[in-house]
């Protein structure tokens, strides 16, 4: 049986959607998103087993609130709705919806009665029982429509959960996607499953097996395919993908452009010109980038400069290997998201972060294998094609590298100050059993000399600033309260071990206001 039965999640706007989304895979089931003015003819082209309506910030009366045609629940689909998707549902199937008297954010509890009992929606659950949920709704369902029956309540939305069995059409005010609603995803686990006939097959392994066949297939007997390595979790695992999927027609190049951590061009080279076998092309490009960088200490110009000479240096690479048409990148599903929302690209502050993006004047055909997963997903897959875990969960690394974690002017001596600095606190935070809670843990050099003593000598050297964040996308973040006596650990090694520092201080601001990274 194939792994694709798809469920396709129409998206109103709602902030859960990816949410919907993750849930839905987390159970074995594969989910697109997409905008909710997809066309019928879409729809049908996708062949997809059921629909799920998320929720949005609209109000179905406002006047341009997101609708669909009356036509998509004549497609014999089971479809859920939640939140604004049941009120859409219920006001173009003939009910009606109200402003609430009171809204309703946050928690409360809906009672299954009688009739929930019974439906496979609620599978599991018994009458009377009161299911803990997270709403987050201002309307409201006042009557229901034709062929509906009521199978749960709150005092403030009598017509808390509604279904059609007979079509097969259901509606829940409250956010069964989220944590805070416990039993969400028994709910979602009984649509699927019970109501839809869904059988859990999106794995890991199928979705290699899959992506491998649509692989060959795209690039077929002769393609020769360029990926740019940059030692992350992403592009490392676009790079299996595809070498299990080609073999030698895949070349990796990987740019060395003297901004890197210590240790990080040895690890890539050896698990993949090594461990895996890959045509690996390694190009040394320190001199290059540090020439560019001579004297320039404003951060957008030291970015744009990176930025240029990566493309610059990779087109080089890729013109010396003969026959490329296809380009390969690990590319994820919350940018292809991101980019076709119906809200439109988000203008959000990632967008000076592509510098890995290559020109198009390289008329390359894109290989992005990773397109419908979510991060999570890349890393069980990276596990299952056998990729080592500090691999998969290695901390983000800014493209720019060093560069933008040295403040003032980035030269060679400055890097190899910085990259042992750093190099003792990724040693020490790993020890401390601390490295995969945290998001990113660093060192910024600082142009700050101050006095010190050391021995009987009087020292004059620069700053440190050690920086560790909690965050879960990097758009927001918290400094992570890091013990006493690992601060004075790192301190110590530092000082002691890396000529040129002689004090470290610890950055206790979080984003907003501050940035993670300093430039
Ligand atoms: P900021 O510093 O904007 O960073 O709070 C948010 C997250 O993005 C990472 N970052 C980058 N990643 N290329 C990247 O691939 C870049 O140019 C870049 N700049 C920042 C940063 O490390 C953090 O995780």
């Amino acid at each position: 049986m194939s792994s694709r039965s798809v469920v396709l999640i129409l998206d109103f706007g709602s902030q859960y959607t990816q949410l919907i989304a993750r849930r839905i895979r987390e159970l074995k089931v594969y989910c697109e998103i997409h905008p909710y003015n997809i066309s019928l003819e879409q729809i049908r082209l996708m062949n997809p087993r059921a629909l799920v309506l998320s929720g949005g910030p609209s109000s179905v009366y406002e006047a341009g609130a997101p609708l669909v045609s009356k036509e998509l629940f004549e497609l014999g689909l089971p479809t859920l709705g939640i939140c604004y998707g049941v009120q859409l549902m219920a006001k173009l199937l003939g009910g009606s919806v109200q402003p609430a008297d009171k809204r309703e954010y946050g928690r409360a509890h809906v009672k299954v009665n009688d009739a929930g009992a019974r439906s496979p929606l609620f599978h599991g659950l018994h009458a009377g029982e009161e299911l803990a949920v997270w709403m987050s709704h201002g309307d409201r369902l006042e009557a229901v429509p034709a062929g509906f029956t009521l199978i749960g309540e709150t005092p403030n939305a009598p017509h808390s959960a509604v279904a059609d069995e007979k079509r097969r059409l259901y509606g829940i005010q409250f956010h069964p996607e989220v944590a805070h609603t416990p039993r969400g995803g028994e709910i979602l686990s009984n649509f699927l499953f019970r109501v839809c006939d869904l059988a859990p097959t999106w794995t890991m392994a199928n979705f290699a097996e899959e992506a491998e066949v649509h692989i060959r297939s795209q690039v077929g007997e002769k393609g020769r395919v360029i990926l740019g390595l940059s030692g992350g979790v992403d592009s490392s695992v676009a790079a299996k993908l595809l070498l299990n999927a080609i073999g030698e027609r895949l070349t990796c190049i990987f740019v060395d452009n003297g901004l890197l951590r210590q240790g990080e061009r040895a690890g890539v080279e050896s698990l993949f010109a090594g461990a895996f076998k890959a045509d690996l092309h390694v190009v040394d490009a320190e001199e290059r980038f540090l020439a560019k960088l001579a004297g320039v200490t404003d951060p957008e110009q030291k970015r744009k400069i990176i930025g240029r000479e990566f493309i610059a240096v990779f087109d080089e690479e890729a013109k010396r290997i003969d026959g490329v048409e296809f380009l390969a990148q690990g590319t994820l599903y919350p940018d292809v998201i991101e980019s076709v929302s119906h809200k439109g690209p988000s203008a959000t502050i990632k967008s000076h972060h592509n510098v890995g993006g290559l020109p198009e004047t390289m008329k390359l055909k894109l290989v992005e294998p990773l397109r419908e997963l979510f991060k999570d997903e890349v890393r069980e897959l990276g596990a299952e094609l056998g990729l080592p875990r500090p691999v998969l969960w290695r901390q983000p690394f800014p493209g720019p590298g060093l560069a933008v974690r040295i403040l003032g002017e980035v030269t060679k001596e400055r890097c190899d100050i910085l990259r042992l600095a750093d190099a003792i606190i990724d040693e020490e935070i790993r020890a401390a059993g601390l490295y995969e809670s945290i998001w990113q843990s660093f060192g910024v050099l600082l142009p700050v000399k101050s006095v010190g003593v050391m021995g009987d000598l009087r020292t004059y050297a620069d700053a440190l600033a050690l920086r560790a964040v909690h965050s879960k996308d990097g758009m927001t973040a918290d400094w992570v309260p890091l013990p006493y006596e690992l601060l004075g650990t790192i301190s110590r090694r530092i000082v002691n071990e890396v000529r040129g520092i002689n004090r470290v201080v610890y950055d206790i601001t979080s984003k907003p206001p501050g940035t993670i990274e300093w430039e």
